[in-house]
């Protein structure tokens, strides 16, 4: 997930914010190769099942690290496997200033009747940003980086992180849980974003 803003549902350019908030060109050039890295809308596996993930071995670690470095490097705030190409069931997340969590195989154990709805990006979809309804607390249970079991309470951006990498796991993309006038107004920002840069996915 890509951290929010306040541009109410039109196509925003997030570089542009980044550098008016201060961030230097040569890491703005960092998030951009991170960018590259991140599979965009359109790439089938971002909606491809996912397995669980069985052994815990170092290659779950490196992949952890490497989903890590690149939410870092993008200023995301969360990533998810299928964005780095990989189908199984990892996510990692860090809000503020707090160390990055791993996330395997998670699944809610229980979530609030409250929800609330607030703007969204994400990684995977260049300067998109819709309105999304969650609920607002959510227990979930999964497993760290060396498998070991752990159950997360989490509330606002928090909960609101996690369950939006976790749709990712099951091939869900904000897209799909914005209004119908947000999704197409998105969906023409995506496509002329194509049209004016040439990136495909
Ligand atoms: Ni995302």
């Amino acid at each position: 997930m890509s951290p929010t803003s306040d541009s109410h549902n039109r196509p925003a350019d997030a570089e542009k914010k980044l550098e008016e908030a201060g961030v230097s060109s040569e890491d703005l050039a960092v998030r951009r190769a991170a960018l590259t890295q991140v599979r965009q809308f359109g790439d089938p596996v971002l909606r491809s099942d996912t397995r669980p993930i069985e052994v815990f071995d170092e290659n779950v670690k490196a992949q952890a690290e490497r989903m890590i470095r690149l939410m870092d490097e993008a200023f995301g705030i969360g990533l998810a496997a299928p964005q780095i190409g990989v189908s199984n069931r990892l996510l990692v997340y860090r809000v503020g200033d707090t160390p990055p969590v791993v996330l395997a195989n998670p699944e809610i154990e229980w979530s609030s009747e409250d929800s609330e709805s607030f703007e969204e990006g994400c990684l995977s979809l260049a300067n998109v940003q819709v309105d999304v309804d969650r609920p607002i607390h959510v227990r979930v249970t999964g497993q760290d980086a060396a498998g070991d079991r752990v159950r997360i309470e989490a509330s606002g951006l928090n909960a609101r992180v996690i369950q939006h990498e976790m749709d990712h796991l099951d091939g869900i993309l904000i897209l799909d849980r914005a209004s119908k006038d947000q999704r197409k107004a998105a969906l023409r920002g995506l496509r002329e974003a194509e049209d004016q840069v040439g990136y495909a996915a």
